[in-house]
């Protein structure tokens, strides 16, 4: 496949869509976005404070526009965030407009990843371990939806991730 314009990654909290994403587009040459940091550069407050003021929905609407926004862009890879898949409307703009790499990483691996963080709001519940089980089962199907590529993180590094995806673009 030669490189698309535009190189979207879905997955979990903790699926390593950042770290791969920054290698990626290092390795490829291309632009690094990432669409919450672009989120809370827009709004100027961090992502748990969007929560707070605007509830979950408030942040979905901004999340929309931004996807929509960025993914006019092209020569670039996009990380999103772990919710973007869950509005239909977002799985086809983003399928239709970008080729969709899903990083599958098992619930154990993104508990390890994700059990010290503070800064996902979705996850400061008295049962964080429990809730990212749920969100995984729930949107599993949602990111196979939205992807051409699925990607398997379960043992291998963010490194080695970067590798299996370029062998599929
Ligand atoms: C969310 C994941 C976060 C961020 C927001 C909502 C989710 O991004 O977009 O807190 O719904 O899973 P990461 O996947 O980078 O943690």
């Amino acid at each position: 496949m030669n490189h698309p314009r535009c190189i979207v990654l879905v997955g979990m909290p903790g699926s390593g869509k950042t770290t791969v994403g920054r290698e990626l587009a290092k390795r490829l040459g291309l632009r690094f976005m990432d669409s919450d940091h672009e989120i809370e550069v827009r709004t100027g407050v961090k992502i748990p404070t969007i929560f707070e003021i605007e509830g979950e929905e408030g942040f979905r609407k901004r999340e929309t526009h931004t996807l929509d926004e960025l993914t006019h862009e092209s020569g670039m890879v996009l990380a999103t965030g772990g919710g973007a898949v869950i509005k239909p409307e977002n799985r086809a703009l983003l399928s239709s407009r970008g080729v969709v790499i899903y990083l599958n990483v098992p619930p154990h691996v993104l508990w390890e990843r994700t059990r010290h963080d503070r800064s996902r709001p979705l996850l400061q519940v008295p049962d964080p371990r429990g809730r990212l089980q749920q969100l995984f089962v729930a949107r599993d199907p949602l990111y196979r939806e939205a992807a051409h590529v699925i990607v398997e993180g379960g043992r291998g590094t963010p490194h080695a991730m970067v590798r299996m995806i370029e062998k599929e673009l």
